[in-house]
């Protein structure tokens, strides 16, 4: 599982290893889709999906007429709900049924979307889930109220839900921010960049992933082994997700993804491709290929074709691969926390929707 591949098949679709012949595949995050040999469970798991669908909707309606459509523009332009998906899986392991699991599964997607509307005003992004970022037609001021009033529908949300889930969700968003923060300021003078950046990728990401899986146990009633060790899964599970995010908008097509691939390198966000460039030519090792190929990243990309010209280059290097097989390491370890839990589907299930985030397409 979560195999090591060549970046020219990084974009293939997931395989996913000796499925049984029965077993019905459940969409779980919108573009990719788990196989599940229980079917009740996959019944069960398309029917929450829908019904956190529905209560997304509903949950983002604004009286106003521009807060409600700058509220649900990325709503409805898609996105994979996997933060959600992860809730009621590792509900599984408890009673997925209690009415609270769909609730914090709403609760987080509202969380995502309100940091998505703040995250494309940081990075300039001019796509969002294939449609113009809400920066893009409202400006910079509509884009960052819409993310702060759909922050106040998430914190609504968890209200219902008791005081150590509003606190739980205030350190998790504590987090997400410091991490959007730390990776804008950039690592302090003696830092390993390196180091910087997982810690970015496990607060600004991983912390909400790690939220989701919590969620998820807690409201089915799990005891605190089984919520703990799925936290951490989530966790782990994030950071290889971002990883995996990271080299996606490099190697994989702007129209798979929703987004304009290279907004990092445009931007100058140092992700793990290009800190292992770095890393390759301090050590020595580098060829003049390599420098060459790091000056370009370092020179002026705000030209669509340089950008094009540079994610091109890039993309060619073995450090892309690395990349990859850095995330499906991760990904493994945060599978091989499952081994605590009881064997079947519901554990199942999460081992392959670890897969899909690594090796998913879009
Ligand atoms: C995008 O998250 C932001 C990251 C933390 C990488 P997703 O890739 O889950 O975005 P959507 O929800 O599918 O649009
Ligand atoms: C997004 O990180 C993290 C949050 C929204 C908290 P990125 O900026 O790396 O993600 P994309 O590529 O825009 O989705
Ligand atoms: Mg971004
Ligand atoms: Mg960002």
């Amino acid at each position: 599982m979560c195999g090591h591949r060549p970046a020219d098949q990084l974009c293939a679709r997931a395989e996913l290893g000796d499925t049984p012949a029965s077993a019905r595949f459940v969409s779980v995050t919108r573009v990719a889709s788990i196989p599940l040999d229980d079917e009740a469970f996959a019944r069960r798991l398309e029917h929450q999906l829908g019904v956190v669908e529905a209560r997304l909707h509903t949950a983002v309606a604004q009286a106003d007429r521009l807060a409600d459509d700058a509220s649900r523009h990325l709503v409805d332009a898609g996105g994979k709900r996997l933060r959600p998906a992860l809730t009621l899986l590792a509900a599984e392991l408890g009673d997925p049924g209690r009415p609270q699991v769909v609730e914090a599964a709403v609760a987080v997607e509202l969380t995502h979307l309100a940091s998505l509307y703040h995250d494309d005003v940081m990075d300039s992004a001019p796509l969002r889930r294939g449609a113009p970022s809400a920066h893009e037609v409202w400006g910079n001021t509509v884009a960052i109220l819409t993310g702060d009033l759909l922050f106040a529908r998430a914190s609504a949300t968890v209200a219902g839900l008791g005081a150590e889930a509003v606190r739980i969700h205030a350190e998790t968003f504590e987090r997400l921010c410091l991490g959007q923060l730390a990776e804008t300021v950039g690592p302090a003078a003696g830092d390993d960049p390196t180091e910087h950046y997982l810690q970015v990728l496990s607060d600004k990401t991983a912390s909400l992933v790690g939220t989701s899986a919590r969620y998820g146990a807690m409201f089915a009633g799990c005891d605190e082994r089984t919520v703990n060790i799925l936290a951490e899964f989530g966790e782990r599970v994030g950071v290889a997700f971002q990883i995996a995010d990271d080299y996606i908008d490099l190697v994989c097509d702007g129209a798979l993804t929703g987004k304009t691939p290279g907004t990092d390198l445009r931007e100058g966000v140092a992700t793990m491709p290009v800190l292992a460039l770095r890393a390759l030519v301090a050590s020595g090792e580098a060829t003049d290929d390599d420098r060459a190929l790091l000056a370009q990243l370092s020179g002026d990309l705000s030209c669509d074709d340089a950008l094009a010209d540079a994610v091109a280059a890039l993309r060619e290097h073995r450090v892309v691969e690395q990349t990859h097989a850095r995330s499906a390491a991760l990904c493994r370890e945060a599978v091989d926390l499952l081994a605590g839990l009881p064997a079947g589907p519901a554990t199942d299930a999460l081992v392959a929707f670890a897969q899909v985030l690594v090796d998913r397409t879009a």
